[in-house]
């Protein structure tokens, strides 16, 4: 058993913290927002992800976690402190540090003997070594520290399941004892572990998330080219995707990514790039083509719409960046439905899980409870978000609730042929005129 702190309760933190506690760890989760913690300590998760309430009150129950706002608490008999506080997207594209630089300056401000700070907040290369400045500017009397990067490579939605299962665990760090004994607390994981330094560690983050976004571009790309040519993305994925060398995984075609970590970690890796002096010039159209596959949905329900959205009720299937989540960063979902209403159209939105934070941020959205009252009387549904709740629909129903029977689905949840047959007017992305084709032919 080792005693760790984690800064910060957003999703980084939350299920690493948890996720250690129940590997056995005592594990102190300290927050500087009183509001989070006070939920915390109530048994009440400030996020939506799976399991991960169920995991909190199992291991509050065992005397395994802690909450606390108060660092000196936290690091009280803490051998390691893991910083996952927030590097939001700056002006220009680069990471704001300021979360960090607060944590590294009260650290230093409350360490009292030898610790492990390890890094897991996504932050540009060369933050290791600010925040090991930092700190060690701060201290009032020399003391053994060391900085240690470990990188977080957990999706929101299955953030438990990729943290107790993870491809590798990378760690990077001046130090070898100090990387080895961050090391240890992976061991139960059984993960394969990469140890390098700490820039090289940052730079993984980064480019693991630039590759899996640049992914997800290319296949846009090529999804736009499909419409064109007659083909059909979803095939193409299934073909392309069977080469080893390809992998069948993140070439879904849709309106893109968002969410809290590729749009701002690949506008933070163009910034340094750029800064340094370099042309990006594949960073800079991931970025582009990400952007334009928004565009997909106004272009195709304005087509559908008799070239005029202006007093068009619309209705957004999912809100949520992804299905499994309620977070509304950067959610391809909100930005289309603000375009939508920009140009006039009469938007109304519906998700299982994201609602009470969009009513949050977007509250002139009109929101309803379920995806029939939200079919009722609209000129077009729009599907954003794929949660497994949409692909259960009893469609016939759906469609009678409709003024007009047209679905434009940004995430290719439905099969082409189906929805034709049921009478709907559908558009998918990147899926041309292959209706004729049988599900699954190109399976069997
Ligand atoms: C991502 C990384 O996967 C994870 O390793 C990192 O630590 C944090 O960022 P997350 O943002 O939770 O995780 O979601 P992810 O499942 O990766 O999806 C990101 C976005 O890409 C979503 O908007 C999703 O809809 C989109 N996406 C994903 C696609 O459009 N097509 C795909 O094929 C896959």
């Amino acid at each position: 058993m080792k005693n760790i702190a984690v800064a910060g309760t957003g999703y980084v933190g939350l299920s690493t913290g948890t996720c250690f506690a129940d590997m056995g760890n005592r594990v102190t989760l300290l927050d500087i927002s009183e509001e989070k913690i006070a939920m915390l300590e109530r048994g009440e998760s400030p996020i939506y992800e799976p399991g991960l309430n169920e995991m909190i009150r199992r291991n509050v129950k065992a005397g395994r976690l802690h909450f606390t706002t108060d660092y000196a608490e936290a690091l009280a008999d803490a051998e390691f402190v893991f910083i996952c506080v927030g590097t939001p997207s700056g002006v220009d594209g680069e990471a704001d540090l300021q979360y960090v630089r607060m944590a590294a300056q009260s650290i230093a401000d409350h360490m009292h003997k030898p610790l492990i700070v390890v890094n897991k907040s996504t932050v540009p290369v060369g933050t290791g070594d600010w925040v090991a400045d930092i700190i060690s500017g701060r201290l009032e009397e020399p003391m053994e520290f060391n900085v240690v990067s470990c990188p977080e490579f957990t999706r929101e939605g299955s953030a438990i399941y990729d943290f107790m299962n993870p491809d590798r665990v990378v760690l990077g760090s001046r130090n070898h004892v100090a990387a080895e004994k961050v090391a240890q607390l992976h061991l139960p994981l059984r993960a394969r572990i990469v140890m390098t330094d700490l820039r090289t560690a940052e730079m993984i983050k980064y480019a693991s998330n630039a590759f899996l976004a640049t992914k997800i571009s290319f296949i846009n790309e090529i999804a736009a080219i499909c419409e064109k040519l007659g083909a059909d993305v979803e095939e193409v994925a299934v073909g392309m995707g069977m080469d080893k060398r390809i992998g069948p995984m993140f070439l879904n075609a849709g309106l893109g990514y968002g969410g809290s970590c590729f749009p701002k970690d690949v506008k933070a890796l163009e910034h340094m790039a750029i800064e340094q002096g370099d042309h990006p010039a594949l960073l800079s159209a991931v970025i582009d083509v990400n952007q334009h596959a928004r565009r997909w949905a106004i272009d195709n329900l304005t087509e559908l719409l008799d070239g005029d959205l202006a007093g068009k009720r619309i209705g957004v299937m999912g809100l949520a960046f992804k299905p499994n989540t309620d977070d509304i960063r950067e959610s391809p979902a909100l930005e289309i439905a603000q375009l939508l209403q920009k140009v006039g159209a009469l938007v109304s939105g519906y998700d299982p899980v994201a609602m009470a934070n969009v009513a949050r941020t977007n509250p002139d959205l009109r929101l309803v409870e379920d995806p029939y009252e939200l079919a009722e009387n609209v000129d077009a549904l729009l599907v954003c978000t794929e949660w497994n709740e949409f692909k259960q629909l009893d469609l016939p129903r759906l469609k009678a609730c409709m003024a007009q029977p047209i679905i434009a689905d940004g995430r290719n949840i439905y099969q082409p042929g189906l929805m034709q047959e049921l009478g709907f007017v559908y558009r998918a992305v990147g899926r041309g005129e292959t209706f004729a084709v049988e599900p699954g032919f190109a399976f069997a």
